[in-house]
């Protein structure tokens, strides 16, 4: 177990991967360390003590592991938006565009109620691709988005001002 205060210090840069010339941002040491997970939690929960949130929605995949355990905190349930193919029940979709070519996120259409406030949660904002899909499929299904939270922003990407254009609140652990 590490001592640090920061999240920063927990999360592992591997160089090249999953291509030459990116420096992908590795949260599953974070995730590994006790004291850096349950920070990395509390810390993701802290701008929304008191406000009325009714579910969590978590992004594929990372987005499940910090979803879960903060519905868990919250009490409320949680919702999984997942890549094409993979939810058993009726989806809808929404296509997004990638680095190199496009892909596509679903959710069950029975999984939001009209009005549930809802906050939105994965590991890292890039491109704000995964995360402008996601938004339009809760919106479909008339969920009230409280937030969109992340441990990692990079910001060169453009990914926040995205979100942050659509009239979301953006909130980010570090950069
Ligand atoms: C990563 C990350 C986000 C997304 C961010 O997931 O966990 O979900 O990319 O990128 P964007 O802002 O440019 O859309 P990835 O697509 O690698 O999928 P995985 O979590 O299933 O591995
Ligand atoms: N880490 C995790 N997911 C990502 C990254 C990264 O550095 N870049 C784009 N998606």
């Amino acid at each position: 177990m590490r001592r640090s205060n920061d999240v920063k210090d927990y999360i592992r840069t591997i160089v090249d991967f999953p291509h030459e010339g990116i420096l992908f941002r590795d949260v599953t040491t974070l995730f590994a360390d006790p004291r850096g997970f349950r920070m990395a939690i509390d810390q993701m929960l802290h701008p929304f003590a008191g406000e009325r949130i009714d579910k969590v929605i978590g992004l594929e995949a990372r987005g499940f592991i910090l979803g879960g355990a903060i519905a868990h905190q919250l009490s409320v349930g949680f919702v999984p938006i997942r890549k094409k193919g993979k939810l058993p029940g009726t989806t809808i979709s929404e296509e997004y565009t990638l680095e190199y070519g496009e892909a596509i996120m679903e959710i069950h259409d029975d999984a939001i109620q009209p009005g549930e406030k809802i906050l939105v949660v994965d590991d890292l904002l890039a491109t704000g691709g995964t995360a402008e899909a996601s938004i339009k499929l809760i919106e479909r299904l008339g969920g009230e988005i409280i937030a969109c939270s992340f441990i990692i922003d990079l910001p060169e990407l453009g990914g926040r001002k995205k979100i942050e254009d659509m009239g979301m609140n953006v909130q980010v652990l570090c950069e």
